[in-house]
């Protein structure tokens, strides 16, 4: 099976997308698959060649793409193969493509768009389709579905840029409705970039700003003030989802911020070295066996009401006031593809992909 594996991309999460997309290469089966990497620019230009795949050369980004290959995808009769583009530069031919296998993150390639690309090409790919990408990257839409289907969620507000000149009715619906601590969140961006607690007034005229700078839409929640967070991976689509063992991913300030993701650097003796870029987490992560259970079980329904498939990872919340545990958002195409969660299962990360490829080619 030839297959394209591509990362990158028009996204705030271009550089976890790097990290992921190379640790997925390295780690698929070489001698079942001719894979293909293709890195997608944040001037969505996509690009091949054998430096594509070495992480240390995307420390100097135009060096490694005056040594490496512009290519586009065509389709011609029924066959789609990455064409050299404009023109050959280092003597290399097309190449057939069997299967496209993103590994993306974020808002212009996770959210639908990229899996839009390949339906219109005519190209298999893994993992969701176009309406459960687009579904599970708006965390207000997907809340709203998931309610309706018996998976507890926060309710939030919605607010757009038309709200936005009415800053003093957003803020006196926002203390009427809610009160004090909210988190105010972009609708529709990963890696928590734009998101924040607000304590106080000022703090939410600050945050609501912030928000804006990412989005048209933002949503608005009571913050839980003594918060877990659990994530459960789910592998599988409509047919038949599995859960994966549970983590809880580990920080300093009220939430996880993009520095705890992606730049602290560590990782808790339970991730190993080789876990999602950065992060530091508990696996299994510490809760009663009947807990653990409820989590893995609303995270195959939420896996399989927003219609996903090939794996995917849902965070959950869990206010220790009372117990209670609320979905919070799902990745459709999760960090590192979420393998450290499917390791103490008993499945490494090559077999993953091996199942990822043949629920993509089913
Ligand atoms: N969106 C990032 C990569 C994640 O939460 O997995
Ligand atoms: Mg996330």
């Amino acid at each position: 099976t030839r297959i394209a594996v591509l990362f990158g991309g028009n996204s705030v999460e271009h550089e976890v997308s790097v990290i992921s997309g190379i640790q997925a290469i390295m780690s698929m089966n070489k001698e079942k698959y001719d894979v293909t990497a293709v890195y997608i620019t944040k001037d969505s230009v996509m690009y091949t060649g054998p430096d594509i795949s070495e992480i240390d050369a995307y420390k100097d980004i135009p060096g490694l793409l005056s040594r490496s290959q512009r290519v586009i995808f065509v389709n011609e009769g029924g066959r789609v193969r990455l064409e050299p583009y404009p023109k050959k530069r280092f003597g290399g031919g097309s190449v057939e493509i069997d299967l496209a296998f993103p590994v993306v993150h974020g808002k212009n390639v996770e959210d639908g768009t990229l899996a839009g690309y390949f339906r219109t090409l005519g190209l298999p790919f893994v993992g969701c389709d176009v309406g459960a990408s687009a579904l599970g990257m708006d965390k207000y839409a997907s809340k709203v579905v998931l309610k309706e289907n018996g998976v507890p969620v926060l309710d939030g507000i919605i607010y757009t840029t038309a709200d936005y000149g009415d800053i003093d009715g957003i803020i006196g619906g926002i203390e009427e409705k809610l009160g004090y601590p909210v988190i105010v969140k972009p609708v529709d961006l990963g890696s928590s970039v734009g998101i924040s607690v607000a304590k106080n007034r000022m703090e939410l005229v600050d945050s609501i700003d912030d928000a804006f700078t990412y989005a048209h839409r933002i949503i608005v929640e009571h913050a839980i003030t003594q918060l877990r967070e659990i994530n459960c991976s789910v592998l599988g689509d409509e047919n038949h989802a599995v859960a994966s063992e549970i983590e809880e991913p580990l920080h300093t300030k009220d939430i996880l911020s993009y520095e705890d993701k992606y730049l602290s650097g560590g990782n808790s003796k339970g991730g190993g070295s080789k876990g999602m870029a950065g992060v530091s987490r508990k696996i299994p992560a510490e809760l009663p066996p009947e807990k653990r259970e409820e989590v893995r079980q609303l995270a195959v329904r939420s896996f399989q009401t927003l219609g996903c498939s090939g794996v995917a990872r849902i965070d959950f919340m869990i206010d220790e006031a009372n117990g209670k545990l609320y979905f919070n958002e799902i990745n459709t195409i999760p960090g590192s593809l979420a393998f450290y969660l499917w390791e103490p299962l008993g499945i490494p990360y090559e077999e993953l992909l091996d199942r990822l490829i043949r629920l993509a080619l089913k």
